[in-house]
């Protein structure tokens, strides 16, 4: 079994040997025709050594017969007068033009072991940032939930309201929330992070709308939305709605206007919240979806975000194969989410009045 796994392991090699001890016959048999089979031993042994890159040792075993052979056959025609005594030159030469070779490969191969070895450090990296980071967020939740009880006895014993233990809660509030968001972006990775169903666009739009717009005082309106039905997990979705939303809020006063609506776009459906708010710098609509970052630091910090809303976000569009945007012309930002798997309920009807099969 080993012996037939090392043959087959071996095979380009078996193949070339063959090759090789055949043109050596061919020298030995036709003398004047030599040059033929000795020039297709140099260059098969040159395509062989491009494709294996052996070692440095082999590497020389085999030049070592390869010169041997080749030159003591072109000695002995050159001898016997059956060839030029000038031809012997092309065995150096030919060795030349292989040892060129064995050092570009043997260079190319290096640069590739490194960038292989980089590759796997960064992912191991990260990889280990990214345990790291679930797992302090999951060793948190348990004291800042104990934290959460003791305040909350304290608040009840008081009898009346204590100015401190409200700010130790509404700080203990804003933990949890980072944890959970944090716990959220460590998963989003794994094959189950999203379980796609069939979602109703316009009830699920109008569902996200009706429980914002009776707890916080804006202009809400519920724009254009394409029926239909679209592949999303649902509670992934609402989410990121929820995170989009809530950016919304913080960045508008009363009675701004957000809005939100949903178009077709060829198969995908691309849902927008805009809204009418102070807007984005210059330049930030592609960093702010990057973990941690926000656009303006200060202001950010006094509206109590950590910069992590939108890289959930954009992990969510992405499990879904979608993807997501910013845009922003001086006030008013307009956020956009785009999936894929939508399907317009105009499409559906017209399929079944024609006869087609419709996933129901
Ligand atoms: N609707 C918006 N209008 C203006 N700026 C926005 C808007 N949405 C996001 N931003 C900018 O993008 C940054 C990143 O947003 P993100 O939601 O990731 O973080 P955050 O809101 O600061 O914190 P967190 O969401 O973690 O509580 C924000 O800090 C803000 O500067
Ligand atoms: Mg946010």
């Amino acid at each position: 079994m080993a012996v037939i796994d090392s043959l087959r392991r071996n095979f380009v090699e078996l193949a070339w040997f063959a090759f090789a001890g055949a043109n050596l016959a061919a020298m030995e048999l036709w003398p004047s025709w030599e040059t033929i089979p000795f020039h297709f031993i140099w260059i098969s042994l040159t395509l062989v050594y491009g494709f294996r890159i052996w070692n440095p040792k082999p590497t020389g075993i085999v030049l070592g017969l390869v010169i041997a052979g080749t030159g003591s056959l072109i000695l002995s025609d050159a001898f016997a007068g059956s060839q030029l005594w000038g031809e012997l030159f092309e065995v150096p030469l030919m060795s030349a033009m292989f040892l060129a070779m064995v050092w570009h490969a043997r260079r190319r191969q290096d640069a590739v072991r490194r960038l292989e070895r980089e590759a796997a450090e960064r992912a191991a990296l990260l990889s280990q940032q990214k345990r790291f980071l679930h797992d302090v967020s999951h060793e948190l939740r348990t004291p800042v939930t104990i934290a959460r009880g003791h305040l909350e006895v304290l608040r009840r014993l008081n009898g009346k309201p204590a100015q401190e233990i409200e700010v130790a809660l509404d700080e203990l509030g804003r933990i949890e929330h980072i944890l959970e968001r944090l716990l959220l972006l460590a998963k989003s990775k794994q094959p189950d992070f999203v379980v796609p169903e069939d979602v109703d666009v316009q009830a699920f739009l109008e569902d996200v709308l009706v429980r914002w717009s009776g707890t916080v005082p804006r202009a809400w309106r519920l724009g254009d939305v394409a029926p239909g039905t679209l592949r999303v997990d649902p509670e992934a979705l609402r989410i990121a709605l929820d995170a989009l939303i809530e950016n919304a809020v913080k960045y508008t006063e009363a009675p701004d206007g957000i809005e939100l609506s949903a178009r077709q776009s060829g198969g995908d459906l691309v849902i927008e919240v805009a809204d009418e708010g102070q807007g984005l710098p210059p330049g930030e609509s592609e960093r702010i979806f990057e973990r941690f970052a926000r656009a303006d630091t200060a202001r950010s910090r006094a509206e109590g975000g950590a910069g992590l809303g939108l890289a959930i976000v954009d992990a969510i569009a992405k499990a879904h194969g979608g993807s997501c945007s910013a845009e922003s012309a001086g006030a008013g930002t307009a956020f956009s989410l785009r999936f894929p798997g939508f399907a317009s309920a105009a499409a559906v009807g017209s399929a079944r009045r024609a006869g087609l099969a419709v996933p129901s």
